[in-house]
Order: C-alpha cells, then sequence, then structure tokens
C-alpha cells in the first residue's frame, strides 16, 4: 500500500508496474484527500454530479494528447476555444468586439491582464516607469503575483465595512502611474461583490482600465440574474470594463485547467500577444502564458457549457440561492455568529460577534467531526464554497456547528488548545515579512528532500510562537 507520502521511494521502476495494481494504488493515495465527495469540504473542489464528472473525463480522454499550443494543427481545439470564449463572451454581455483566450485557471486569467494592461501603458503611456494597479484587500493574491512577475506595482485598498471594494479609496489612491483598477464579482474571501458602476466610472473618468474578476462569478451570477434574482451589474453592460476573467473549472463545472479572460477589444487583448521571429526552431508565438495548451481541458469546458444547457445552469443557480439561503439563515440563527457581509450566493464566512468566543476554536470543533474547514484571517472566520451537493449535508453541518459553539462557550479555554491559537497567532502576528519568509520557507521544503512541510503549520519560528502564546494566556487572564 502507498497510503502516504512517505511511502514513495522516488523510483521509477526497472520493469513497468501491472495496471490494476496502480490504479489500486491511486485509489489508496487520495483515501487521505479531503472528503470532497461525501460534501465534508468547502473548497478547492466544483462540482455538478457524479454523471457530469464522469462525462468530463471522457470528453477529456478524446482530447487527451492533443496540444493547442499551434492553432493551425488542432482546427478542433481553435474551434471549440472561439466558441467557449463566444459563449463566454454573450453571457457576460459583451458585444462582437468582445475577444479573449482560454486559460488555464484563474491565476493565469489574472495574471494576463496585470501584463496586458503593464504593455498597453508602455505603448501609450511610455513615461509612466512605476505602473500600478489599485485592487481592493479581498482580491485574489494571484494579481500581486502578476506584479511581482510583470514588475507592476499593486496597490491595495481597504474595505467598507460591508467587506466591498471602498470606492473613495480607490479614488485616493490613483496617481498618474496608476494603469488599471481591479474588482471582484465575487471576492474569494467574503462572497461579496464589488461596487463594480462605480468602479468603472472612476476608471472611465481617468482613462484607465477595470478588470473584474469573476473567476468565482462567471459562470453562477449571470444564470442568478436570469432566476429573477437582482444583482448590481457588474459585466460588459457597465461602460468601464474593459476585461473580466471567469473561471470555467468552477461554476462552469468543467474539469480543472479551464478558465477564460476577455477584454472589451483586441486593442486590450494584442498586448497579452507574445512572437518570437528569430528563433532557430522557428517561428513562435502564443496567445497566453504556456506552450504546450492541453486540449483535454478545452475540450471538457466545450462539453460542459454544451451538456449544461441553458436550463442546467438556471437549475443549478436555483440550488445554489437555495443551499446558500438555507447556510446563511442556519448560521445566523445560531449567535453569536454571524455572516461576513452580504453575499448573495455560493461563498461566504462567518465569525463570531462576541470576541471571547473563538471562530478559529470552532472551526477545531469542526474539524474534529469531519468537515475540512477553511479559515479566514482578517477577521477571524471560517471561509464556505458550496457545490448544489451540499444540499445533502447542510442540516448535519448547522447542528455540528450549534454542538461546536456550545463546546467552545463552555469551554472557553478552547481557543487555547489545538489548532486555534496557531492560526489566531499567525493572523495576528506583527512582522508581515517574517512570516511572508517562513511560508517560503514551507514551500523550499516541500520541494526539497526535507519533509513534506506539512509539519511547520505555523510559518512561525518556535520563540516567537511562545512568546506569543503566552502574551495570549496572560491577556486571557487579565481578561483582555
Ligand atoms: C476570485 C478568484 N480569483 C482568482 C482565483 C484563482 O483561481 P485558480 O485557483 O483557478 O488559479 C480564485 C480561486 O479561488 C478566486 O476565487
Amino acid at each position: 500500500m502507498m497510503g502516504k507520502e512517505s511511502d514513495c521511494d522516488g523510483v521509477i521502476p526497472l520493469q513497468g508496474l501491472d495496471k490494476g495494481v496502480l490504479l489500486e494504488r491511486l485509489q489508496a493515495l487520495s483515501s487521505g484527500d479531503i472528503r470532497w465527495r461525501e460534501h465534508r469540504a468547502f473548497a478547492l473542489v466544483y462540482e455538478l454530479s457524479d454523471e457530469h464528472t464522469a462525462f468530463l473525463q471522457e470528453a477529456y480522454g478524446l482530447f487527451l494528447a492533443t496540444n493547442a499550443l499551434n492553432p493551425m494543427a488542432f482546427k478542433s481545439l481553435r474551434s471549440m476555444e472561439r466558441e467557449v470564449v463566444r459563449m463566454t463572451a454573450n453571457l457576460l454581455h459583451g458585444d462582437t468586439d468582445v475577444v479573449g483566450v482560454m486559460t488555464s485557471g484563474g491565476t493565469e486569467s489574472l495574471l494576463l491582464p496585470v501584463l496586458a494592461y503593464r504593455q498597453r501603458a508602455r505603448a501609450r503611456w511610455p513615461w509612466i516607469k512605476r505602473p500600478e494597479i489599485i485592487v481592493p484587500e479581498s482580491a485574489h493574491p494571484a494579481l500581486m503575483k502578476g506584479g511581482e512577475y510583470f514588475d507592476v506595482r499593486i496597490v491595495r485598498t481597504p474595505l467598507t465595512a460591508d467587506f466591498r471594494a471602498d470606492v473613495d479609496a480607490i479614488r485616493r489612491r490613483i496617481t498618474s502611474n496608476t494603469i488599471a483598477i481591479v474588482g471582484s464579482a465575487p471576492c474569494y474571501p467574503y462572497g461579496v461583490v464589488d461596487p463594480i458602476e462605480e468602479l468603472a466610472g472612476l476608471a472611465r473618468e481617468r482613462g484607465i482600465g477595470l478588470h473584474v474578476d469573476a473567476c468565482l462569478g462567471g459562470f453562477l451570477l449571470p444564470w442568478i440574474e436570469r432566476v429573477g434574482r437582482a444583482l448590481p451589474t457588474w459585466d460588459f453592460r457597465v461602460p468601464g470594463v474593459t476585461s473580466i476573467s471567469a473561471d470555467l473549472h468552477k461554476y462552469g463545472y468543467a474539469a480543472k485547467g479551464a478558465s477564460v479572460v476577455v477584454y472589451r477589444s483586441m486593442d486590450y487583448l494584442r498586448h497579452q500577444f507574445f512572437a518570437d521571429a528569430d528563433w532557430c526552431g522557428g517561428v513562435y508565438a502564443s496567445s497566453s502564458l504556456p506552450g504546450t495548451r492541453p486540449g483535454g481541458a478545452i475540450a471538457a469546458a466545450w462539453a460542459s457549457l454544451k451538456a449544461i444547457g441553458e436550463d442546467g445552469f438556471m437549475d443549478n443557480a436555483r440550488r445554489m440561492l437555495d443551499v446558500s439561503q438555507r447556510f446563511k439563515d442556519g448560521i445566523r440563527a445560531i449567535p453569536p455568529l454571524e455572516v461576513l457581509g452580504d453575499p448573495p450566493v455560493g461563498v461566504m464566512a462567518f465569525g463570531s460577534r462576541d470576541k471571547r468566543l473563538s471562530g478559529f476554536a470552532v472551526a477545531d470543533f469542526l474539524g474534529e467531526r469531519g468537515w475540512h474547514v477553511d479559515r479566514l484571517q482578517h477577521p477571524e472566520s471560517i471561509h464556505l464554497i458550496l457545490n448544489p451537493g451540499h444540499e445533502h449535508v447542510v442540516d448535519e453541518y448547522l447542528e455540528d456547528l450549534r454542538a461546536a459553539v456550545a463546546h467552545v462557550r463552555a469551554h472557553p479555554d478552547a481557543s487555547l488548545e489545538g489548532s486555534a491559537p496557531m492560526y489566531g497567532l499567525v493572523a495576528r502576528a506583527p512582522m508581515r515579512r517574517m512570516v511572508k519568509r517562513n511560508v517560503l520557507k514551507v514551500i523550499e521544503r516541500l520541494h526539497s528532500g526535507a519533509g513534506d512541510g506539512t509539519d511547520d503549520a505555523t510559518h512561525l519560528p518556535a520563540p516567537l510562537l511562545r512568546l506569543m502564546r503566552w502574551r495570549a494566556r496572560a491577556a486571557r487572564l487579565f481578561g483582555r
């Protein structure tokens, strides 16, 4: 049995192993993963149904070996990609000028606009030497990554009390170096939609771009609107929105490795293209970040949209509204818990209104009951990404949540036990640069021979942890 990573011997066997045995080993390996099939996880996996997943496997398999690097070689992929982009543009109310590409995921769909806005600024405003893009604090870190990769300064601005982008704070940070603004629909941490219309007004006033990160909402919110739920407008209907990212592998229920980035016109998209006419290997060109692009992901995404259809997406939207409302109502009925902001559907975070009841201790209790819990650090809270299948577990989850709150109330020291203090300390640790350095060290360990790196989930040096623990205990002792 190869049930743990430590069982991996790092050896390519002399002779190939029996495929049946290997498939069994793969099954065994996955047994230690989060229990998403039983709907015990609230992150990472977006799933419509077993039947849909089996269909995606088949569609992916048909194009497993194909490569969209050369669009002339696989006309099939070119036509599927064009159609996926067109379907996305139409869904987001783009006109025929809207153009885009498929990418490997949300991160690439955010890296590319950072690059495109930078390149466009270089061409149009060559005097800008230090380009800046302004993003609300809740925007996805892939934008920071893009800033680091492409040498663009990403300026983070605070949120309003309802966890949405603060338009005035963004306005105040606009300088002559600002080349674009970003808003989310919705943002990952709180699931709330930023005030895109106001941000677009600002972008138009200043003649700069506005990217809407709809990686989460791109294939969900349009259908929510179609089933009659009013939402603020955030897509290409809003003049001033110049690009949108939308993940197929999230609520488009495609296989992993599929997203779209669309721009209002070629005037933006062309700035992310690359060509090398001088390589001895031949003229090389590409429209996005990778070289080889897996055809399977394109085929499965195309097949997913076509198989679900309008009816299927609207049915999913109703189920998602229903399951989201059940979670929200249930959480709100357990004092002192509160849902943060007003997330419309699918994604939300909740925490404790009473600082004496630790959200992280509640999370620990849920973990012990077999739920995979994701934690947010500002404020201390629990994160949920819902799939329609969560309708089967909502009552059980809420029952465990009630029990968790009762347990933490009865055992106030729970916040000083288990992993709760670790998460709390990491969230509150001063010297964020040191936290960052330590996280990078953990990644180094993950990619070296020295253990799997997961032994140090705190990312903090032991003496600092001891000191902070001591401070937390003292603060509790003196009731502060
Ligand atoms: C709003 C948002 N943008 C971007 C991303 C990055 O997507 P990916 O993990 O597919 O790269 C995510 C991921 O959850 C997201 O929620």
